[in-house]
This record gives structure tokens, sequence and C-alpha cells, in this order.
């Protein structure tokens, strides 16, 4: 019999075309309607790999299957799985890093532009037809060359962001738990306390993956200290900010707006007190999604599954230390 490898939702044939060659492959039936939890358990029992999404909770009870060897996440952040349940396991968890940096760096720096120029408010005041002539500060925004950016969180993409950065005759601080020599060097970036940066930059960007540390890391007392200009992007993941908080300190005018691709509980509803504000550009959490990219990551995890499932060592494994 061959394996069985159960894909939580439906992507195109052509992109898994060497995972159905060689083995028994099923896939939920929706693009856009995530998996019921029943249906993933019960898969999960069955199957010898999983390809999951972010939006999968992967828990003790889905890795529970006899058979699983490998959950493959289409993803480079994987907080949606308990990996310490998987290395307990011997199962092999795997990600998407690498293949989507440019692309997400692309997409957080895009909604920084949009931000700070209020895009985004712009396109929706001419489309209401309320363009009654040219005035001086009609949506008069903020600028971005020269300013200081603010990286929390400078791995790959935060390093993407802080190139394109560069370009634009910005001053760049990062926090992160380690230096980066190289950024420091060619970029010119600097690092800097949390504190420091959260103080002196006109935008804070976090690119933080989801971890205990950062789970909660911008609080009230984060947004009150920003400048009354600041401007908040987060394309990291949504957890890290108390959102009350942000809706706080943007109604009250502590910091001048923001920027989101995450958010704390994902989906949100047209009803979200953050949408009614008009300094905040909100979009659905598609800091990876250009066609190349997502398509690339897709295949990405079909040749960690077939590499697993046929006794070589995955790409781009997470819990290296199941190997050993
Ligand atoms: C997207 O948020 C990812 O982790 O790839
Ligand atoms: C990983 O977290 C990255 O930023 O590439």
């Amino acid at each position: 019999m061959k394996p069985y490898v159960y894909i939580t939702r439906k992507l195109p044939e052509e992109t898994i075309k060497d995972l159905t060659e060689l083995f028994d492959v099923k896939m939920w039936d929706h693009e856009d309607i995530p998996a019921p939890r029943e249906v993933i358990l019960k898969e999960a029992q069955k199957a010898s790999a999983l390809i999951t999404m972010l939006s999968d909770k992967v828990d003790e009870e889905v890795l529970s299957g006899e058979s699983l060897k490998v959950v493959a996440n289409l993803a480079v952040g994987f907080d949606n799985i308990d990996l310490e349940a998987a290395t307990k396991r011997g199962m092999i968890v795997t990600n998407t890093p690498d293949v989507l940096t440019e692309t997400t760096a692309d997409l957080t720096f895009s909604l920084l532009m949009a931000s700070a120029r209020r895009i985004v408010e712009a396109a929706e005041y001419i489309k209401a037809g309320k363009w009654g002539g040219w005035s001086p500060y009609l949506l008069a925004g903020h600028d971005v060359y020269g300013k200081t950016i603010g990286i929390v969180g400078m791995g790959k993409i935060g390093e993407a962001v802080a190139r394109r950065s560069k370009g634009f005759g910005m001053e760049i601080l990062y926090h992160n738990r380690s230096r980066k020599h190289d950024a420091e060097k060619e970029l010119g970036a600097v690092y800097s306390s949390f504190e420091n940066l959260v103080a002196k930059s006109d935008f804070v960007v976090s690119l933080a993956p989801l971890t205990p540390e950062t789970r909660n890391l911008f609080t009230a007392d984060v947004f009150a200290k920003m400048k009354k200009s600041a401007i908040f992007i987060n394309a990291g993941r949504g957890p890290v900010v108390d959102e009350q908080a942000l809706y706080d300190a943007l109604k009250n005018g502590e910091i001048a707006a923001a920027g989101l691709d995450v958010f704390e509980k994902e989906p949100i509803s047209a009803d979200h007190p953050l949408l009614e504000l008009p300094n905040v550009t909100a979009i659905p959490h598609i800091g990876s999604a250009s066609t190349e990219t997502r398509t690339t990551m897709i295949k990405l995890c079909g040749a960690n599954v077939k590499a697993v499932l046929t006794g070589d060592s995955p790409m781009t494994i997470v819990n290296k230390e199941v190997l050993q």
C-alpha cells in the first residue's frame, strides 16, 4: 500500500504532481474554507504525512496518528504546531523559509508605504466620489524617505525589509535575540534595545515570530512610549500585539497609524473595532501571497514530504533533533 498523504486545503493539482505520482494523496475540497478539525483529526489517524496551513491547529491530538511521520506546514511560521509534542513522537516538522523572504518583505514595505501615504484611504475616497478638487493638505500623510525604521524580529524577512529601507535612505534600528553583524556592516543597521527602538522609530515594524517571549510584546505601555507620529506595522504574528491597546493608542492619537497583515484571532470580521479607524490599513494575512511564491512554497512542502517518506533528509526541517 502506498503511504497516504493528506493536504488540509485544496491546492492546484500541478503543484503536487510529484506527490500524486508516488503516494496516495487526498486534499480537503475547498480553497477558502479551512478543513474542520474533525476532518483533520480523522485524516491524521490514517496519514503518513500531512501538509497543513498556518490556520490549522496541529496539537497533540492531531499528532497522535500512529503512522504519521511528517507535518509540512505551508508557512515559515510554525506556532500553529505543537513542536514539542511532534519532537517527542519523533515526527518531522518542516516549514517554508527562504522562498518567501523577498515576497513577504515586498508586502511589508507596501504596507508601510500604504500606511504612510494613506493609499487605501485615498483610493476609497476617490471611489466614494468625495474628490471635490485639489487641496494643499488633502490626504497628506507621512514621509518614508529619510525616516527611522525599527525592525523587531530581524530574521531573513527583517533583513530583506532593511535592504528596502536602505534604498529609501532610512535609518535602520533593529531588535532581535541575536546580533546581525552582516546587516550592521552592509546596511548600517543598528542594534537597539526594544525600549530604545520603540521610542526612536518613525516606523515600528514587527516581524517577530510568535513565541512565549513575544506573545503580547506590544502592550499599552509600549504604544505610549512611541512617537505620536509613529506608524506601527505588523506583518509577523497577531498575538504579539495587545489589540485593545493598539486600538486605544490609534483612537487616542498616541500613534499616527497602523498597517496590519496579521491579527490576534484570524480571520477578523467586518465589524472588528480596528476596522472602524481611518488610520488603520488592514489586509488579510497575505504576506507571502504572490502566485509565484505560493506555488514555490507548496512545491517545497511536497518535496519535504517526498524526502521524508522515501527516506531522504527534508530540505527545511524545523526540529532537527528528531534526525539524531
Ligand atoms: C506566514 O505568515 C508565514 O508564516 O509563512
Ligand atoms: C523567519 O522568521 C524569517 O524572518 O525569515
